[in-house]
């Protein structure tokens, strides 16, 4: 056999890119290629972009002029370096990609994937090689799926996509025409895929989707099955002590979800849950399809099934007509639901979405300010949350050492980094830890003797104050 080929493949975006590009590696391990972090002596680079705002996809561009000089310092060493341009800008700028970038030997849209071995042979050929359908098949049915190996290196969490893809159109995401209408995997290859994962070491899985919670899976009976009853399933499986999802949309929130979280320990009480605004003129500009009042009301049932819930979402400031009083609508919102952490960002005008063509542009200055001042009350609650926890005696999935001699890391159920002194053995274990410091973002504490009693996977209705009273 060969030498193995060297593959560089760099993600930029969502967690769907960093899952999408692990099956991208688990499929080129079959043509004889291992992963190296180094993209100078790669054989293959991928970039697996993202278009979401101007920036994410500009920094594409710039990646591919260092790129042009590692193919030509390859190129004289004698080495032939294939440059493959993947993820949602590939999708979105097709062939316009290779017109501004000649160094690029292969296009491919999110949906092509399991394509990705035969188009190299085309590019090899041919020279060149652009894919940018949506194929009527599940890619992920085509994709090799990781070996024992690569999923023990990978460690004791996972993603794992139920549903890609999105039919909401809010007016300002590139989305729902970079990833196509919404798919959902049938039930059946998902608990595959988690009991895969169980097998070899993962404890703790995130089901992944633009749209998660509009999942709507074949079960095992033929019926479509919502989120939570695939919950239900899942948590079912042996090995799984930990479940999550993202990115939910609180127009598709049913009861099945709320009664998951009522009654799976295992369902971790922390749910990110995008609002984008907090003022109803603008959810209506955005066609977010709900209100401030429903998206109370939504909140209201989390915690009245678990009262240990927390949440984050995400937040966009400057869209086209928002005037002062929405935004204070939305600090205002933030103050009163008490996000234990959130991401705000600049409204971006992405081409081919309705808002991009919205009058009431507002002004950089206005846009600047507004975000540095929304960041600030996001920081401050994150703070109080985290201050809140210390002394608290929390449940914590351990995932690895530390940076110090001794040290292991592990999160908690609100994905709050934990350090401990122990043994390297509890890696992969769920173990309580009372709080006892804080540094930035991350926490410190000691093994505890006694069981957690908030964000636990076995004591199910503890309350977390910090986030009642906020
Ligand atoms: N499916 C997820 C979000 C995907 S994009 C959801 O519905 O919430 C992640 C976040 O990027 C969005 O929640 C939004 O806050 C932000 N975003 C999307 N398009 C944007 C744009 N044009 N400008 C600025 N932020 C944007
Ligand atoms: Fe984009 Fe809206 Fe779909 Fe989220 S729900 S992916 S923001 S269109
Ligand atoms: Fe970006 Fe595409 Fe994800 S635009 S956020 S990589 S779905």
């Amino acid at each position: 056999m060969n030498a193995p080929r060297k593959l560089h493949i760099k993600s930029y975006g969502c967690q769907m890119n960093v899952y999408d590009a692990q099956r991208m590696v688990d499929t080129l391990t079959h043509e004889n290629f291992v992963e190296t972090a180094n993209a100078a002596d790669a054989d293959l680079v991928i970039l697996n972009t993202c278009h979401i705002r101007e920036k994410a996809s500009e920094k594409v561009y710039s990646e591919l002029g260092r790129l042009r000089e590692a193919k030509d310092d390859a190129a004289r060493a004698g080495r032939d370096m294939k440059i493959v341009v993947a993820g949602c800008v590939a999708q979105a700028e097709g062939a316009e990609i290779v017109r501004r970038a000649p160094v690029v030997d292969v296009v491919v849209g999110p949906q092509s994937y399991h394509h990705l071995p035969e188009l190299l042979r085309r590019a090899r050929r041919d020279g060149r090689a652009i894919e940018t359908e949506f194929p009527v098949v599940d890619k992920f049915s085509s994709l090799a799926p990781p070996q024992p190996a690569a999923i023990r290196a990978r460690g004791v969490t996972s993603f794992v996509t139920v549903q890609e893809g999105c039919d909401k159109f809010c007016t300002f995401c590139v989305v729902p025409y970079t990833r196509g209408a919404e798919v959902s995997r049938s039930v059946v290859k998902i608990a595959d895929d988690v009991r895969r994962l169980a097998d070899n070491g993962v404890r703790e899985i995130t089901l992944i989707g633009q749209n998660v919670n509009a999942f709507h899976g074949t079960g095992p009976d033929g019926k479509p099955w919502p989120l939570g009853k695939l919950l239900h399933h899942l948590a079912g499986i042996e090995g799984i002590a930990r479940l999550r999802y993202s990115t939910s949309h609180p127009c598709d929130v049913d009861d099945s979800l709320i009664a998951a979280h009522r009654d799976l320990p295992a369902l971790m009480p922390y749910l990110h849950l995008p609002v984008q605004s907090g003022s109803d003129h603008i959810l209506a500009a955005m066609n977010r399809k709900h209100t401030i009042a429903e998206y109370h009301r939504i909140i209201e049932k989390f915690r009245a099934a678990r009262s240990d819930m927390a949440f984050s979402s995400d937040f966009i400031v400057g869209f086209p007509s928002e005037t002062d009083d929405d935004f204070a609508a939305t600090l205002a919102l933030v103050a009163e639901i008490g996000y234990a952490s959130a991401y705000s960002f600049k409204y971006s005008p992405r081409p081919g979405t309705p808002a991009a063509d919205m009058q009431g542009m507002v002004d950089a200055a206005t846009m600047d300010q507004r975000l540095a001042q929304l960041q600030e009350l996001i920081d401050s609650r994150q703070a109080a949350f985290n201050v809140g926890c210390i002394g608290k005696t929390f449940d914590v999935l351990f995932e690895q050492t530390g940076r110090r001699a001794g040290q292991i890391v592990g999160r908690s159920a609100y994905l709050q980094p934990v350090h401990v002194m122990a043994s390297s053995d509890i890696i992969g274990r769920v173990l309580p830890v009372t709080l006892t410091g804080l540094e930035r973002y991350s926490f410190f504490g000691d093994l505890s003797a006694e069981p957690a009693r908030t964000g636990s996977s076995r004591h199910n209705h503890a309350s977390l104050t910090t986030t009642t009273g906020a």
